[in-house]
């Protein structure tokens, strides 16, 4: 079927990968979002996006995408942001956001594409380090 090949697809995808319809709500989560957050899709699919934040994002986020739905002001997507995105079990890393949006129908749905800059980020320090 369509879905099978297209969570293939997603599956192959070496960055997360998290699908939300326009209330935040997550409808796909790849294989390297599964190891990324340590949710399965299976028990994360539904559940509102805030729960991979914390602290103001988290309270705020249903917020930033009614207010970007009402004025279409664009503060992430076709952006990118590094953000703090929290695991399931609570740890806190950092993160590359890039957000992208399409319209089907009358609705909207927006993929992300998510990467861990945990190691990237000791290497930088590193690399100071020995400056
Ligand atoms: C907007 C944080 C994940 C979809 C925002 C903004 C922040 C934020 C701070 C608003 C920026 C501003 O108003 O200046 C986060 C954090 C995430 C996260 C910390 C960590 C998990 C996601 C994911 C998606 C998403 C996975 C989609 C699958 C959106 C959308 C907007 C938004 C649609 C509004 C459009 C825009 O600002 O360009 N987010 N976000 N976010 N986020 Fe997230």
């Amino acid at each position: 079927t369509l879905q099978s090949h297209l969570a293939s697809i997603l599956d192959s995808v070496p960055d997360g990968m998290i699908v939300i319809d326009e209330t935040g709500r997550i409808v796909a989560f790849s294989r390297a979002a599964e190891a990324l957050f340590g949710y399965t899709a299976a028990e994360i699919m539904g559940r509102n996006v805030r729960e991979l934040m914390a602290g103001r994002d988290e309270s705020n986020h249903d917020k930033y995408i009614q207010n970007y739905l009402q004025t279409g002001e664009r503060r992430i997507i076709g952006i990118g942001r590094v953000v703090t995105a929290r695991k399931a079990d609570g740890t806190l890393f950092t993160m590359d956001l890039k957000i992208g949006e399409a319209k089907i129908g009358d609705h909207w749905l927006f993929t992300a594409f998510v990467r861990d800059l945990t190691e990237q980020r000791k290497a930088e320090m590193r690399m100071r380090e020995m400056q």
